[in-house]
């Protein structure tokens, strides 16, 4: 179940910071509307993708980084 809710919101993830880093490039070669629409409105959306992405893989985290290391005995 959480490996499918990744499967299919870790492509939307890079096609949003993909567009977020065109849109912002080519800002001066864009209408205003399109970047105020575009980049402006949509920056909230791979924020979001990221937040959920980093709550999908949390056991990850706390199992890998958040861990102390093992004392040997
Ligand atoms: C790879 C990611 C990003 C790149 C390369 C990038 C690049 C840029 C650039 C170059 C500008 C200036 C455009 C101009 O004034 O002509 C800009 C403006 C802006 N960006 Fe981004 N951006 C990125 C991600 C984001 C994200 C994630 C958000 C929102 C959460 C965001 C929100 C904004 C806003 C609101 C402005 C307008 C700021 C103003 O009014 O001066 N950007 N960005």
């Amino acid at each position: 179940m959480k490996n499918t809710a990744l499967r299919i919101l870790n492509p939307f993830i890079g096609l949003l910071v993909c567009s977020q880093a065109a849109t912002g490039l080519l800002s001066d070669h864009l209408p205003a509307k399109v970047f105020e629409t575009v980049h402006e409105g949509g920056g909230i959306l791979p924020v979001t993708g990221i937040a959920l992405h980093v709550i999908l893989n949390f056991g990850w985290i706390k199992n890998n980084l958040l861990k102390r290391p093992q004392t040997r005995a």
